[in-house]
C-alpha cells in the first residue's frame, strides 16, 4: 500500500518556538505545536495567558518576537480568507439596525470588492446558514434588539458561511446558558468532522467540551502544554505550568482546578 502524503500546504497551524512578549513583558515563550486539518483544539488558561494573542498571531495581526507560524503552509496574512474569526468582544448598539441574516450575509461578501453571489444563491446560503445555527426564527430581527446567546449564534453562522479551514472562536461560549452552550459546542463539534474545519476555541470552562475537543492547548505564566483533556487536566501539568501547587478534583465526569483562576 502507498504511503499516504500530507500536503504541509493542508496544515491548518503550526507554530515552532514562539515567544511573545509586550514591552518587556512575557506573554509566552518557546511556543510549539501543530493543529490537523478538522481538530476541535480547547484554549484555556487565565485571564492575560495569550489566549487572544495567539489568536491575533495566526491573523497576522501582531508578530511574534522569535519563532515560526504558517498557517496552510504560509507565513500569516491579514485577510486571510481560509480563516474565519469570531472576536471575544462584539458590542451591537441597541440602536443597531442591520437585520440578523445581513449580517450573517456579510460573512459571505464582506471582505469582497465588487458583484458578489447571486442574490437567489445569497439568500439560499444565509437560510442555510441561519437554519444549522438554529437562528431561523429571528432572521428578519434586528441585530440591536437580540440576546447575547443569540447575537452569538449569529456571529458563529457569519464566520462559517464562508466556508474557512481554520476557526478562531474567542469565547463563543459568553453569553450563553448551559443549553444553548451545549448546542453551539455540538455544532461545531459536528463542523469539525463534516467539513474537516479545523477550530481553536477559547474558553474557560472545558467542562462542557469535554467530550467533544480533540486536545487542549493550556496556556498560562508564559507557557503552554498541549494534549488531551486527560493529559493536559491534571495535578501534574498544571502545577508545574503555573508553577504552584494545583490541585484537579473528577467528579460526576467534570474536572474541577482549584488552587488558581482557571
Ligand atoms: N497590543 C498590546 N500591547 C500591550 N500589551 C498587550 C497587547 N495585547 C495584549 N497585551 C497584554 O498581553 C496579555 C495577554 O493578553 P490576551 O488578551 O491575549 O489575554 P487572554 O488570555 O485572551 O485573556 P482573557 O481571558 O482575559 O481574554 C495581557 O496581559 C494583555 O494586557
Ligand atoms: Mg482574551
Amino acid at each position: 500500500m502507498r504511503p499516504e502524503l500530507v500536503s504541509p500546504q493542508r496544515v491548518p497551524v503550526s507554530l515552532h518556538d514562539i515567544r511573545i512578549s509586550f514591552g518587556g513583558r512575557l506573554i509566552q515563550n518557546e511556543m510549539s505545536f501543530t493543529i490537523e486539518d478538522g481538530e476541535f483544539i480547547a484554549v484555556l488558561g487565565p485571564n492575560g495567558a495569550g489566549k487572544t494573542t495567539l489568536l491575533k498571531l495566526l491573523l497576522g495581526l501582531i508578530r511574534p518576537e522569535a519563532g515560526e507560524i504558517r498557517v496552510f503552509g504560509r507565513k500569516p496574512r491579514r485577510g486571510n480568507p481560509e480563516i474565519g474569526y469570531a472576536p471575544q468582544f462584539r458590542t451591537f448598539d441597541a440602536n443597531f439596525a442591520v437585520r440578523a441574516r445581513d449580517l450573517v450575509g456579510f460573512g459571505l461578501d464582506g471582505h469582497r470588492w465588487g458583484p458578489g453571489f447571486p442574490s437567489r444563491k445569497r439568500r439560499r446560503l444565509v437560510d442555510e446558514m441561519l437554519e444549522e445555527v438554529r437562528a431561523a426564527e429571528y432572521a428578519d430581527a434586528a441585530v440591536g434588539e437580540l440576546s447575547g446567546g443569540e447575537r452569538q449564534r449569529l456571529s458563529l453562522a457569519q464566520v462559517l458561511i464562508a466556508n474557512p479551514g481554520l476557526v478562531l472562536l474567542d469565547e463563543p461560549l459568553a453569553n450563553l446558558d448551559i443549553a444553548s452552550a451545549q448546542e453551539i459546542i455540538a455544532l461545531v463539534g459536528r463542523l469539525c468532522v463534516s467539513r474537516k474545519v479545523a477550530v481553536m476555541f477559547v474558553t474557560h470552562d472545558i467542562n462542557p467540551l469535554l467530550q467533544h475537543v480533540d486536545r487542549v492547548l493550556y496556556m498560562a505564566n508564559g507557557r503552554s502544554a498541549i494534549g488531551s483533556p486527560e493529559t493536559v487536566i491534571t495535578r501534574e501539568t498544571l502545577s508545574s505550568l503555573y508553577n504552584h501547587p494545583v490541585d484537579v478534583v473528577e467528579a460526576m465526569g467534570k474536572r474541577f482546578v482549584l488552587g488558581v483562576e482557571t
